[in-house]
């Protein structure tokens, strides 16, 4: 027979995915690979680029529709760590509106109360971009709404091995006692560790993989896929993503049946 995990001395349990997370029935955050684009275009004889403008504006629709909602946080993929693998063109062109859009987009972002962050490895962005991004963040800091963080030369294994060397950084300690070495200790250096972790992970595109996406942070989120291609994502799509949600059992390890006790042990 197994046992339940052993719980360290100060009673936390030692796994994080063994604490039962609240669900509530709209994703308190809402993670989303804004995926299709170049496709989008494609399909319109357009270059790829415009299918790129037009994700900056379906991503516009999806905060607002995020915040009137009461989503608490959207995390969305903008640039993997891989895509610096695409076209040059392709590359500072992506660089480019991603400057533009900081930019343009910050007045309105004011306005709605939303909180912005961007998450990411940003040393490899050009001094121009990275003051953009300051600028930017530090306006929309004491925003109180929604808090949107766009993911940008961003990977989930970039996150873990981050986290666990500034981590080793501030605990040499801990590599004489490995043992030692917690979730709780690690998460805080994670991006976002301040949110829940996801509830829902959108893909649009069509693809069913998660890309080196939040690795760490999707561990129990529910997983939706749409071949509806990021562009053509509108209010519609996200209702019908958040009503998917909404017929999901989230049982975080337990059964059916323990669902329906007012008390759950874990
Ligand atoms: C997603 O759309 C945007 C980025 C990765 C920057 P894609 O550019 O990947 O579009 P498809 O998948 O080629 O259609
Ligand atoms: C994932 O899209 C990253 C972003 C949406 C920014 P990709 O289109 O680059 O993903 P893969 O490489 O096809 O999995
Ligand atoms: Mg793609």
């Amino acid at each position: 027979m197994g046992k339940r995990p052993e719980r360290s001395e100060n009673d936390r349990v030692v796994s994080s995915t063994l604490e039962v997370p609240v669900a509530t029935a709209i994703p308190r955050h809402v993670a989303i690979i804004m995926d299709g684009n170049g496709r989008w275009a494609t399909n319109r004889h357009l270059p790829r680029m415009a299918g790129h403008e037009r994700g900056v504006a379906a991503l516009r629709k999806v905060v607002q529709t995020c915040a009137e909602q009461g989503v608490q946080a959207l995390t969305v993929f903008a640039f993997s760590s891989e895509n610096w693998r695409r076209p040059e063109d392709e590359v500072s062109f992506l660089m480019g509106l991603f400057l533009m859009a900081l930019e343009r987009e910050v007045k309105a972002l004011k306005e709605a109360q939303v909180q912005l962050r961007i998450v990411g490895d940003l040393s490899a962005f050009s001094a121009k971009l990275r003051k953009a991004i300051d600028r930017a963040v530090s306006q929309t800091a004491s925003n109180q709404g929604l808090v949107l963080s766009v993911a940008v030369n961003y990977g989930g294994r970039w996150d873990l091995l981050s986290a666990m060397q500034r981590l080793l950084a501030d605990r040499p300690d801990l590599t004489q006692q490995p043992l030692a070495l917690t979730e709780d200790l690690l998460r805080p250096y994670l991006c976002l560790s301040d949110l829940p972790e996801p509830d829902l992970f959108i893909r649009t595109g069509g693809e069913q993989r998660v890309s080196n996406f939040m690795l760490w942070q999707l561990a129990y989120t529910e997983l939706y896929f749409t071949d509806t291609l990021w562009p053509d994502f509108d209010d519609q799509a996200l209702l019908a993503a958040f009503a998917s949600y909404q017929q999901r059992e989230r049982r975080f390890g337990r059964t059916s049946a323990q669902l329906l006790k007012p008390t759950l042990a874990c």
